[in-house]
């Protein structure tokens, strides 16, 4: 079977040239990759973690296994063009290189939650888990990348959803819960900008929520200097830096956040659940 057959509508080998240089032009995401590389490691390889444990501690404390057992999954929400698919598609370009894996990344289709067929979307959503997990015979890790989440992961809660919608989501907990059983060295990286849309059963299971926020003055001076070079003077460029940045009601530029994007990543940790029967009881709730 073709694996791009209306399941994944891109997929990417790193280390990528590309890739590393999509990735190495994100400005004030430095502090939110760090700790999703870290994530991600520890994710994919809960190896070394282990061995860390039996060196220090004489065993695999059971920290250790909780940490290794949380969901596979990372959820990176913010606004429209805050850069949360190109860092989805390429953070793993860091890993790939320091690491030295062959990793896959592999964009599942929106076209996976099929037409609205009797079980259409449960079928094809369980089909793309079945090919990513086996991708990782040929690859050391995948990355599953699920763009605009919330039209596959959308809340169940919803009285109007459409049962076949219902189905699809929990199809999607159930293959993110399949990539926890068989340790499968996938990592699901999901992209939202409605967070509150999503189904909460897939907000607690993620290992790790970062929020990206919109550029600041400096970053978007940052940005602008590298996109024009010398073609403007420096104080034009710092005054369409400061034009562009937040308006309130009235048009008026304001000076917007002080904080320095990406200085403080706002990080969400959800409790680690004791057990899994406590988690899969989410998946029917
Ligand atoms: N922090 C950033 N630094 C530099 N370029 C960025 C940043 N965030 C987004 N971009 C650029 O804006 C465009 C849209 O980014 P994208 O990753 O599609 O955003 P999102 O998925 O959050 O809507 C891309 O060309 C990307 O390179
Ligand atoms: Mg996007």
């Amino acid at each position: 079977m073709n694996p791009l057959d209306g399941l994944f509508d891109q997929v990417l080998d790193l280390p990528n040239a590309q890739a590393q240089r999509r990735l190495g032009a994100l400005i004030g995401c430095d502090d939110i990759l760090a700790q999703l590389l870290k994530q991600a490691t520890v994710l994919v390889n809960p190896r070394p973690l282990e061995q860390w444990s039996e060196q220090f501690h004489g065993r695999v404390l059971p920290a250790v296994h909780l940490v290794c057992r949380r969901t596979p999954l990372i959820i990176l929400a913010g606004d429209v063009g805050t850069g949360k698919t190109t860092l989805a598609e390429t953070f793993a370009d860091a890993l790939a290189r320091s690491e030295k894996m062959a990793i896959r990344v592999m964009r599942l289709s929106l076209r996976t939650r099929g037409h609205g067929g009797t079980g259409e979307a449960t079928d094809r959503i369980g089909k793309a888990f079945d090919v990513v997990r086996e991708e990782t015979r040929i690859h050391q890790a995948v990355i599953l990348v699920i763009d605009e989440a919330d039209a596959l992961a959308q809340s169940r809660a919803l009285k109007a959803m459409h049962h076949e919608d219902r189905a699809g989501v929990n199809a999607l907990i159930r293959g993110l819960d399949s990539l926890v059983a068989a340790a499968a060295r996938v990592l699901a990286v999901m992209c939202t900008n409605r967070l509150g849309a999503i189904d909460p059963a897939v907000r607690r299971r993620a290992a790790g929520l970062f929020i990206l926020e919109r550029p600041t003055e400096a970053q978007r001076h940052a940005l602008l200097a590298n996109a024009l070079g010398d073609a403007l003077k420096e104080d034009e460029i710092a005054e369409i830096a400061r034009m562009t940045g937040p308006r309130n009601a009235s048009g008026v530029v304001t000076r917007g956040p002080t904080y320095r994007r990406g200085s403080s990543p706002r990080l969400y940790w959800p409790p680690i659940p004791t057990t899994r029967s406590a988690t899969s009881s989410y998946a029917s709730s």
